[in-house]
């Protein structure tokens, strides 16, 4: 169990289809002596480098995605139980990408959540509204009816983390207003009992808004895309 009490904020940087080992030596030896000990920093690489990640860092590690099954004659899958094999301690599911791009439905998610934690590894579950349903005020109503469907029943505030990330905002550079993202998480600890979870905020997080973000109330942290690729801006951001 990871306990999270002892950090300041939580800074998830998803790399996505990005790095090589160039890189990632570049990036390690830059942090190196940013240990940012008061934050808990978990980066997730495509999951061909997690192994060099964990070797290398102190960071913690996760991955981006995993299977929905437990094995079996599924080709290119990557099982929970393999990246507990790795020590991997956290997994993002849900990210509006793997959504759009490999329709992926709450049900799925729903059974990634649950593998996720019977192997003991945390499940990062991404909600969020599309423009749209932003635009007719249906951010709330969507991101409780997504919460429904995609968290198990043996989800909790210790075994599971939740991100808020609108859609409109995840790589755009638009954000929204301080008082939306506070309001919107205030809501989500509200409903159903919620309130110990640790809720993140995620869409074009960078060094400008980052230490804002964090200081909002109900804020536990912020999960970062592009930003966490910049090694010199990533660094500042976790030791704001
Ligand atoms: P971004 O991505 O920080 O580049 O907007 C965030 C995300 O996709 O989680």
């Amino acid at each position: 169990m990871i306990d999270f009490a002892k950090f300041s904020s939580i800074f998830v940087a998803n790399w996505k289809l990005n790095g090589n080992l160039e890189f990632i030596d570049k990036y390690i030896d830059a942090l190196k002596n940013k240990p940012a000990t008061k934050n808990c920093v978990i980066l997730c690489p495509p999951y061909v480098y997690i192994n060099n990640i964990r070797s290398k860092s102190h960071f913690f590690v996760g991955a981006q995605d995993v299977s929905h099954k437990e094995e079996g004659a599924f080709t290119g899958q990557v099982s929970a139980k393999m990246l507990s094999d790795l020590s991997v301690k956290f997994c993002i599911i849900g990210h509006s990408e793997r959504r759009q791009h490999f329709y992926e439905k709450n049900s799925d998610i729903k059974i990634k959540a649950r593998l996720l934690i019977e192997n003991e590894i945390i499940p990062i579950i991404c909600v969020g509204e599309n423009e749209e349903q932003k635009n007719l005020n249906l951010t709330n109503k969507v991101i409780f009816s997504q919460l429904e469907e995609c968290l198990p029943d043996i989800s909790n505030s210790k075994n599971t983390i939740i991100a808020y990330e609108p859609i409109w905002s995840i790589g755009t550079g638009a954000t929204p207003k301080l008082e939306e993202i506070e309001s919107c998480i205030f809501e989500l600890k509200n409903y159903q009992k919620m309130e110990n979870y640790k809720i993140l905020y995620g869409g074009s997080v960078n060094l400008s808004n980052s230490g804002n973000i964090c200081n909002l109330n109900s804020v536990d942290g912020v999960l970062i895309g592009g930003a966490s690729l910049k090694i010199e801006e990533f660094s500042q951001i976790i030791n704001y």
